[in-house]
């Protein structure tokens, strides 16, 4: 099998994650259980989960000239992702999220910082690695016209693009129409879509698994009873991991099928990225049924 040739232009943020039994309403002060910064990011937690299954794997991004961002950059590298199109943003600090992990379930707040400046300029000094690609993934955390420009130039290359539309951001029609499969859970698939029908949707549903459109009709996918630690990043390994599948020419129903449970396996650790699986532990896990 030849190793595919992911590329992944998206966010880079440090996960601030708090534990906790109570989730605080306005005005008051709670206890905690346990506090942690990992790695995440919905870009680089792709690029990770595609990286983990074996894909060659590029990441286009920018980070602070702060602590964090020697260590977002360290981590990228050392899961093998080539980091050539990561850049320093001078007094610019790196992308944070704030997480609050509580009854198995997560709450986010992102502070954009260094990724508000992938910019269309920024896309344009490195495009060569888009330009080299199977596949490409996109996310909602970086400007508007840099997702515009990469599905722009995809189209005009002939590249693949998964967008996985997370935050939900509107686009034009006619952008929406230059990818290849657009990948919402299912608040932002009724955000941004409501009830209409569209082929290149692939909507993951948590536990319910994975709706999707072959040949014409509407499939399924059932989800898995797993035991969850941390649901955050469960979304991105199914990104990365259909990436990986489709560049690797499986068909759709197979891709997505691999996908979901590779995200099945994600949750079983902390931390977005703590728990995405290997190819060995996915193809395991598949045999296992
Ligand atoms: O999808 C999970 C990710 O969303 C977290 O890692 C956090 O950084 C936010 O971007």
């Amino acid at each position: 099998m030849i190793q595919p040739k992911i590329t992944v232009v998206g966010s880079i943020n440090m996960d601030l994650v708090t534990e906790t039994d109570v989730v605080p309403v306005q005005g008051e002060t709670v206890k905690g259980m346990k506090f942690q910064s990992v790695p995440g990011g919905k870009g680089a937690n792709q690029a990770v989960a595609a990286a983990r299954l074996g894909a060659d794997v590029t990441m286009i991004g920018r980070v602070g000239d702060d602590q964090f961002g020697d260590e977002l950059i360290d981590n990228l590298r050392k899961q093998n992702i080539q980091v050539e199109n990561i850049d320093r943003v001078a007094d610019t600090p790196s992308g944070l999220a704030n997480i609050i992990l509580s009854e198995q379930d997560n709450r986010i707040i992102i502070i954009a910082g260094a990724n508000e400046k992938v910019t269309k300029d920024y896309l344009e000094q490195t495009k060569a690695a888009i330009l080299e690609s199977d596949y490409v993934l996109l996310q909602f955390e970086i400007p508007k016209e840099t997702i515009e420009y990469s599905l722009e130039l995809c189209e005009k290359h002939d590249i693949p693009v998964i967008v996985n539309p997370a935050p939900a951001m509107e686009l034009d029609k006619a952008i929406w129409e230059k990818a290849t499969y657009i990948t919402p859970n299912e608040t932002e698939r009724q955000q941004l879509f409501g009830n209409q029908y569209n082929a290149k949707l692939i909507t993951t549903k948590g536990k319910q698994g994975v709706s999707f459109v072959e040949a014409g009709k509407e499939q399924e996918v059932g989800g898995y009873n797993v035991d969850v630690v941390d649901t955050t990043g469960a979304g991105d390994t199914f990104n990365g991991a259909l990436a990986v599948a489709l560049a690797e020419g499986y068909p759709l129903t197979k891709a997505v099928t691999f996908a979901n449970a590779a995200a099945a396996l994600s949750v079983s650790k902390l931390g977005a990225q703590g728990g995405m699986p290997t190819r060995e532990q996915v193809e395991q896990f598949l045999q296992k049924g």
